[in-house]
């Protein structure tokens, strides 16, 4: 597993340690912006994801076939994927990737699908679009500011502001969707699908 120096007092970490040590209940079922996004035309290349826990996603993604990188700041969400992509055969296709995504960089352009669900950070949005590559996609989910109404000790920071992510994209990207899932006991979230070029 490829990691970052100096995570060792990572609030994040701790966090997401803590709550994947408490018993992780997940079924490393995919996301639906994952399944929807390997339905679609796809460039060859690596499949990106970003904050990924134990993925669900990064499974179906190698089990299409795809490299996939695996980037998350909890060491226990990226063992629980280690351990799963070994029992499927597929741990020679994830690359698990242990950083805080303040700090790590994908490469530029070298993915043809880069998926974060379930984070948001407007810096880290930036890097991921760059990430893409001609043809490629990405896709994101993320709490809106309204969930906060559901959710009041959720960060303003880890929101989504009105039209946000889709107002971020840079020339050259199409928006395929972008929809808001209303969710009164768990908060809203919004969903973005996009295609460069
Ligand atoms: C709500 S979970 C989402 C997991 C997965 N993407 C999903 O949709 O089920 C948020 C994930 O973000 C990771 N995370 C939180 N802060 C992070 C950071 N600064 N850098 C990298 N990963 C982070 C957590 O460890 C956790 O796995």
């Amino acid at each position: 597993m490829g990691s970052q120096p100096d995570l060792a007092g990572n609030p994040d970490r701790l966090r997401w340690n803590a709550r994947y040590e408490d018993g992780f209940g997940g079924s490393f079922g995919p996301h639906p912006l994952a399944e929807r996004a390997l339905s679609l035309r796809l460039p060859g290349g690596p499949v990106l994801d970003l904050a990924s826990g134990p993925s669900g996603s990064a499974l179906l993604a190698a089990a299409a076939g795809r490299q996939v990188t695996a980037v998350d700041v909890s060491e226990v969400a990226l063992d629980l994927l280690r351990r799963e992509s070994l029992r499927r055969g597929l741990d020679g296709l994830i690359t698990l990737v242990h950083a805080d995504l303040a700090a790590w960089q994908p490469r530029p352009g070298g993915y043809s699908l880069v998926l974060c669900t379930g984070f948001w950070d407007r810096a880290v949005f930036g890097a991921a679009v760059a990430a893409v590559t001609a043809g490629g996609l990405i896709g994101w989910e993320a709490f809106t500011v309204d969930a906060r109404r559901a959710r009041p000790g959720l960060c303003a920071g880890w929101c989504l502001d009105p039209g946000e992510p889709a107002v971020l994209l840079p020339a050259g990207f199409t928006v395929l969707a972008q929809d808001d899932l209303p969710d009164e006991r768990s908060g809203t979230k919004r969903r973005l699908l996009a295609r460069f070029g």
